[in-house]
């Protein structure tokens, strides 16, 4: 964890943004993988891990907002627990470390919530996303579980949003330092991209670069020929020459921030002129969409840009057709970029997604859209600096989703479905950075992993 400092910091800026009622903010607890004694590998709640710093389980905190006190909630390990995990500090020791004073067994959580609902104090909390949290809070409430999420605090959402969205240099010096272990992974998937290997086989080795380098990896890899699935977790395939790999793995660093990156390889290590045409309109997108990112501008004129930068080149390309500016309005371009160009990222890879993704990136100023493809935008909002987004623009031809428009008609002012069909079997491409809002612009956390046509094809082929 960061120095005791950070957290009384957090705290006390919580504090000054909520003055009624009392935060109840419930670590996570273990949870059994196929029996209670053998568990998934534990992970502390987010929020949890902001406020307060301790990893692991057990724990609630506690902020009352009105007399400013701040309670921790946990037990002491016995001698039991030491026999099976070996020595343990104390909770008052570990309290400590998170600059809290006050500690309380678990067991009087119940007394301290009920005394206070008996004074009509309102109860913040964020949504819960487990079902242990999501009971948990049902009967120290006394609400039913299906209905508690709905109850959390808009307020106390939009305090902790608030703070999380901007990073603390600290955060940002974490984030930066384990990038190296983002750049491990992904260059070794690429030297892995050859015929005959396995996409399970890669998958199995970069998770292991990320527990190496210091923790579980920050979402399940996607490591697939199929890039065109856009979230593909089937790790069943062997590679062929000819095959595009696409890699979209992160990790977590030891204090749990994530990161989040995508690169295509060529297997074999030599794109044909069909893939590169493609790819190159990608790699134009995303370093076009770097150089427009700054504070000041929203992330949704950066999507559109982006949008407009693939339209331009699948036009190049006789893809599209029309007027460029015309087919992103009508959303013509969602055919092939049906995702948005990024989200926040922090502790969690969707950053504070488990709140909700429209609160996280929209706000009273840029409202979400409900059009196809820019409705998949999780981060809309004014950037400021100090934000960590992620930049992924892609280009997939999806044969489902081509069918289904091309029995529609749809959009075939702008689209030229002909030629669209010579491209179904073509998969998928994306790339991805995290990247990091300076005060003047943006730029691109740790050292960038390669991502010219060169510099990947070299990569590939230094590989085995
Ligand atoms: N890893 C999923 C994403 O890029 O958002
Ligand atoms: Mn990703
Ligand atoms: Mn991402």
């Amino acid at each position: 964890m960061f120095n005791k400092d950070t957290y009384i910091n957090r705290r006390t800026q919580l504090k000054s943004k909520l003055n009624k009622g009392v935060a109840l903010i419930l670590g996570n607890v273990d949870a059994g993988m196929n029996c209670k004694d053998n568990i998934y590998h534990f992970r502390q709640d987010s929020t949890f891990l902001y406020f307060w710093g301790l990893d692991y389980p057990g724990l609630a905190g506690i902020i009352d907002f009105e007399s400013g006190e701040e309670i921790l909630f946990g037990d002491d390990f016995t001698v039991d627990d030491i026999i099976w995990m070996g020595p343990q500090a104390k909770l008052k020791e570990n309290a400590e470390k998170a600059g809290v004073e006050k500690t309380f067994p678990l067991s009087k959580l119940n007394d301290y919530i009920t005394k206070a609902i008996s004074q009509n104090r309102k109860i913040h909390f964020t949504p819960p996303y487990r079902g242990e949290n999501m009971m948990r809070i049902g009967d120290l409430l006394d609400i039913h579980s299906a209905k508690v999420k709905e109850k959390a605090s808009l307020e106390f959402i939009q305090a902790c949003i608030s703070l999380r969205s901007v990073k603390e240099p600290e955060e940002i010096k974490e984030m930066e330092r384990h990038m190296a272990t983002a750049y491990k992974m992904h260059t070794m998937a690429m030297q892995m991209a050859h015929p005959g290997k396995t996409e399970q086989e890669i998958t199995g080795i970069i998770e292991g670069i990320s527990m190496s380098g210091g923790g579980i990896v920050s979402f399940p890899v996607i490591c697939s020929v199929h890039g065109e699935t856009l979230h593909n977790h089937y790790h069943g395939n062997t590679l062929r020459q000819g095959d595009l790999l696409l890699v979209d793995a992160g990790s977590e660093s030891p204090r749990h921030y994530a990161t989040d990156n995508t690169r295509t390889s060529p297997v074999g290590g030599q794109f044909t002129n069909k893939q590169r045409e493609i790819y190159e309109i990608v790699l134009n997108t995303i370093n076009t969409t770097i150089k427009a990112t700054k504070p000041g501008i929203t992330y949704k004129e950066v999507h559109l840009l982006a949008a407009k930068t693939i339209a331009a080149g699948l036009k190049d390309l006789g893809l599209m057709k029309g007027n460029v500016d015309e087919a992103v309005v009508a959303g013509a371009h969602a055919l092939f970029f049906p995702h948005g160009l990024g989200h926040m990222i922090g502790l969690d890879v969707h950053d504070m997604e488990d709140y909700n993704e429209t609160l996280v990136g929209y706000d009273d100023e840029v409202k979400r859209s409900t059009q196809f493809g820019l409705s998949a935008l999780r981060m809309g909002r004014r950037l400021q600096p100090n934000f960590v987004v992620t930049n992924e623009p892609g280009i997939y031809f999806i044969p489902a989703l081509i069918d289904k428009w091309k029995s529609e008609n749809k959009l075939s002012d702008f689209i030229s479905y002909d030629k669209v069909e010579t491209y179904k079997s073509f998969g998928g491409i994306r790339l991805e950075d995290d990247i990091l809002i300076t005060e003047t612009g943006a730029r691109i956390l740790g050292d960038r992993i390669p991502i010219d046509v060169k510099e990947v094809e070299k990569m590939v082929k230094s590989g085995y």
